[in-house]
């Protein structure tokens, strides 16, 4: 990949993120449902809202109960990934991965993949597990999973309301590290 188009994937600790940073995460996310984004949004969902849930998220970050990775494009966020690392006293060898999203303009470069190699990498040396997410069924996310390792779990049939307003099934998929 050329210079000028530099991917680099970075963690975000301590909820340190700029005023820059939080627009720009909030433009990747309210984008990405534009697009028809099955990410716990539906329409209306503007900039605010974008930029509220990412508000609402950095005490998480800052406690480390949340790791945040983001993808920059030439220095931009374009792409971003959680992962929950605080579970109950009988889960804590597991993480959830949340909210993997990229922004429609920087799509096909595998900067989904980059993060999903990289949130790995958060989970092995935070000592975990098993890794466990969901997805809507067939998307283009299963298909990348799919191809990291992940496995299904099962399908769970109108588990959430896409954009355009009517109930889709979710699959849910886990994979064991090594
Ligand atoms: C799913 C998403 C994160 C992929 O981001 P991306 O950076 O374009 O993905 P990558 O370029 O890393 O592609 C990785 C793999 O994903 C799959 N994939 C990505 N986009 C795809 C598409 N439009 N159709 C089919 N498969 C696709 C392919 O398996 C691809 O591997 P390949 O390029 O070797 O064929 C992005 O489309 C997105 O943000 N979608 C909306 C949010 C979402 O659905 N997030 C998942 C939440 S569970």
């Amino acid at each position: 990949m050329s210079k000028q188009n530099e991917v680099v994937v970075t963690e975000v600790f301590n909820g340190a993120l700029s005023a820059d940073d939080l627009h720009q995460l909030a433009d990747t996310l309210e984008q990405a449902v534009a697009q028809g984004a099955s990410i716990g949004f539906v329409p209306p969902f503007g900039h605010t809202q974008a930029l509220a849930f990412w508000q609402k998220l950095i005490p998480g970050f800052i406690s480390g109960d949340r790791r945040l990775l983001v993808a920059r494009l030439n220095g931009k966020i374009v792409g971003t990934v959680q992962l929950a690392v605080s579970q109950p006293a009988n889960g804590i060898h597991r993480a959830d991965v949340n909210k993997l999203m990229v922004h429609p303009d920087a799509r096909r470069l595998g900067i989904a993949r980059s993060l999903m190699e990289a949130i790995e990498q958060v989970a092995r040396s935070a000592g975990k597990k098993l890794l466990v997410l969901d997805t809507i069924s067939d998307g283009a996310a299963q298909g990348l999973y799919t191809s990291l390792g992940y496995e299904i779990s099962g399908r769970i049939p109108d588990y959430a309301m896409s954009t355009a307003g009517e109930l889709e099934p979710t699959t849910v998929m886990f994979k064991i590290l090594e």
